[in-house]
Parts: structure tokens; C-alpha cells; sequence
């Protein structure tokens, strides 16, 4: 048993990124600025998108989008229940209604839900590439098509994910990121969102810092004038020079980042792939995975343990480990207030039973991997049913046999 706890998650944070913010800090410009700009404009160029705006987060990035897209009181947006409470909680902050929805086999939110959910109030499909996959996207896009919907992408997990040969970030109406602290790179905190509508663009600019009509920047440099004006009420969601020194070097690094979460998904794929009790995740075709998770569901007919025991298991064996998520529906404010049960959502409640995410990052050694794989593998021979011997022992002859 390794005697250090190995996180469930850490950041890889390089010299180069170090140095570009003290570069920052020592030349004054400590918020939005020129680093910024440049963040954004290699970042646009990366996804293969015509804008791309840097925002505070990525549920800021959500939350501008649909406010852009004039989302408001009345109105419906599709979600699914398998995310991040941001991906709701921003609806509600604009006054509509989330209509929740089920995720399919494969973890993605379910094309055949969403086409149900819609109604006349319907203002938008908020999908999300869950782990770092891309969900169906084409059937999405078909769907918005059909009805005439805006999607805006929730791509917190997908930098550098793609679709059909492009990225994400070049498809949809708006696309958001996230660049939280163990996002596939990261800001510390920080959010970009892309789209290749330039009036969308123009409005997004505008409402993530207070509807002015020039940003900070422009304001105080020689070029730049005084005068400002407020078209609207926006938020105070731009990005600072700080962020953004960390997210120019990062964005370098992503491609290799991603590699090396492929290495380890891997290993972890031969590794587990004899073992009946533990689903791996599912891999879809068309598109990449940038593996920002592991999540793996644990057979609880064929395990003497629940998911709960398990993670402890993990825990006393020096592994940290997360879920991903607890679904929207089984949240008391979300139950409450719009009265999801459980069973509307069939396919998400038998993922969600033994649902559980494994460390995956770069940051991670071969070792680190190695140690993770033994402690899953201990448990697993320790905790078997009846019926869980009778599969190992299946699993372990060979098939030709
Ligand atoms: C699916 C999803 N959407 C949105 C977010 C929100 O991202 P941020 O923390 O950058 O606001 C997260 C964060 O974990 C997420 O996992």
C-alpha cells in the first residue's frame, strides 16, 4: 500500500506559467489587459472557433450566454441531470424554468429526452460533454435545428475534445469552458466562451462586464478614451491578466496534457477490463476522449460493498476518489421546487448507483497509476459475492478454452 494519500485530483502548474504571472504582477496590469486578449485569441484559433470571450468562470460563461441569448422569466432550458448543479443553478438565476432531463448508456445526455422535453416555452438545449467526451452532438444540433433552439454547450470537461474531426467550441451557438483548478487546464478559475456569431460575440463582451460599452482595457490606455456607456445591465464576469498568464501556457501544454490522462485511462482500461465487478467508461465513436474523468460503475450485484464502502476502501488504502455526479434530480432544491423523481430518470439512477471516478491527471506518475489499479483490484478479490466469484473465475479463462 502506497504510504502518501494520492489526491483525487491536482493541477500541473509549469515555470513557464509561474513566470508569466509574476510578468503580470510586475507590469501593473492585474486585471483584463493585453494577456487576455492574446489568451483569447489563441484560445479561438485552438478550438477552431471565429470568437472566443474569457469570463471569471465557466458557470459564467453559462450564465452570460443564456442571458445573450435573451433566455428569461417564462422560458424552458433543457439540461441534463447527470452535471454540475452550475449547469442549472444559472437558469434559475435567470428566472426560467431548467426542464431536467435523462442522459442515455453512455453517460451523454439523451437525444430522444430532449426531443420529448420540448414544448413552446422551450429557449434552449444546454447540453454537456460529460468527462470529457462529446455527447451526440449532431442529434443535438439536429434537434435545435428542427425547433429552432440555441445550444449552448456546457464544455466545462472538454478542452481540446473533438467532434466528427473539429473541436469543441467550433460547433454550437456558444460553447463554455471551464479552467477550474483541475479542469483538462487551468486558471485557478476561469471560463471562456466561443461562438462563431459575431453579433452573439459583440453581446457576450458586453454583458460580461456590466453592459459597458468599451472594456477597462481600452479605457486607460493612450487609445482609448474616458467616455463609456451602459447598454444594459451585465455582470462583472471578465477574466484578469493573472488568470489569463497561466491559461497562454496552459493552452500550450493541453495537447500533451491530454495524452498523458490517455496513457492512464489506458492503463486503467487493461488493467480493469478483466474484472466483471467494474463497468469502464464508455467510449464513443466519431469523437475523442480527453479523459478529464475515470468514471467507473461498480456491479453491485456482483460486490459485497456499495459505492459509499468502497470509496472508503480507497480511502484507507490511500486513494482518493469522487462522483460524478449526484444527479440534478436527487438535489432537495431541484426536487422541490420543480418535483423530479427518481423515476424519470431510469437510466441515470442505475448509472448513479455505483458511479465512481478515479484520480486521472497528469500531475499523476506511472507509480501513482500503479497504485490506484492494485488498491482497486485488492478490493474488488476481497469484496466478491458468490456471484462475483463465479464471473472472476469466468473472466479468468481464457476464452478459446
Ligand atoms: C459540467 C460542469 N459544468 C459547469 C461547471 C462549472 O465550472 P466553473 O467551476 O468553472 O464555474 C463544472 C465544474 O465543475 C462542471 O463540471
Amino acid at each position: 500500500m502506497r504510504n502518501s494519500f494520492l489526491p483525487y485530483c491536482l493541477p500541473l502548474i509549469g515555470e513557464e506559467e509561474i513566470a508569466e504571472v509574476a510578468d503580470s504582477l510586475r507590469s501593473g496590469w492585474v486585471t483584463t489587459g493585453p494577456k487576455v486578449k492574446r489568451f483569447e485569441q489563441e484560445f479561438a484559433a485552438y478550438v477552431g472557433a471565429k470568437h472566443a470571450i474569457a469570463v471569471s468562470s465557466c458557470t459564467a460563461a453559462l450564465h452570460t450566454s443564456l442571458a445573450a441569448l435573451g433566455i428569461g422569466p417564462g422560458d424552458e432550458v433543457i439540461v441534463p441531470t447527470l452535471t454540475f448543479c452550475a449547469t442549472a443553478n444559472v437558469v434559475v438565476h435567470l428566472g426560467a424554468t431548467p426542464v431536467i432531463v435523462d442522459v442515455d448508456q453512455n453517460f451523454q445526455v439523451s437525444a430522444e429526452a430532449v426531443c420529448r422535453a420540448i414544448t413552446p416555452r422551450t429557449k434552449a438545449i444546454v447540453p454537456v460533454h460529460y468527462a470529457g467526451q462529446s455527447c451526440s452532438l449532431r442529434e443535438i444540433l439536429a434537434i435545435a435545428a428542427t425547433h429552432r433552439l440555441p445550444v449552448v454547450e456546457d464544455a466545462a470537461h472538454a478542452a481540446g475534445a473533438e467532434y466528427e474531426l473539429a473541436r469543441i467550441g467550433s460547433h454550437g451557438n456558444a460553447v463554455c469552458f471551464s479552467f477550474y483548478a483541475i479542469k483538462n487546464m487551468t486558471t485557478g478559475e476561469g471560463g471562456m466562451i466561443t461562438t462563431n456569431d459575431d453579433a452573439l460575440a459583440q453581446r457576450l463582451r458586453l454583458l460580461s462586464l456590466h453592459g459597458m460599452s468599451r472594456d477597462a482595457w481600452k479605457r486607460y490606455t493612450e487609445a482609448g478614451s474616458w467616455y463609456y456607456e451602459v447598454l444594459e445591465p451585465g455582470y462583472k464576469y471578465n477574466m484578469t491578466d493573472i488568470q489569463a498568464a497561466l491559461g497562454i501556457h496552459q493552452l500550450r501544454r493541453l495537447e500533451g496534457f491530454i495524452r498523458r490522462r490517455r496513457e492512464i485511462a489506458a492503463m486503467y482500461d487493461s488493467a480493469f477490463s478483466n474484472l466483471p465487478e467494474i463497468l469502464l467508461p464508455p467510449r464513443l465513436p466519431g469523437r475523442n476522449h480527453t479523459f478529464h474523468l475515470y468514471p467507473i460503475r461498480l456491479q453491485a450485484d456482483l460486490l459485497e460493498l456499495n459505492r459509499a464502502e468502497f470509496i472508503e476502501e480507497l480511502r484507507a488504502r490511500n486513494i482518493g476518489s469522487s462522483v460524478h455526479f449526484i444527479p440534478l434530480h436527487r438535489h432537495p432544491f431541484y426536487r422541490e421546487r420543480y418535483g423530479c423523481r427518481p423515476e424519470q430518470f431510469p437510466v441515470c439512477e442505475e448509472i448513479y448507483q455505483g458511479l465512481l471516478s478515479l484520480p486521472l491527471y497528469p500531475k499523476m506518475t506511472d507509480r501513482d497509476a500503479a497504485d490506484v489499479i492494485e488498491a482497486v483490484r485488492d478490493i474488488v478479490a476481497g469484496h466478491r459475492t458468490p456471484a462475483g466469484e463465479k464471473g472472476a473465475l469466468r473472466a479468468a479463462i481464457p476464452a478459446e478454452l
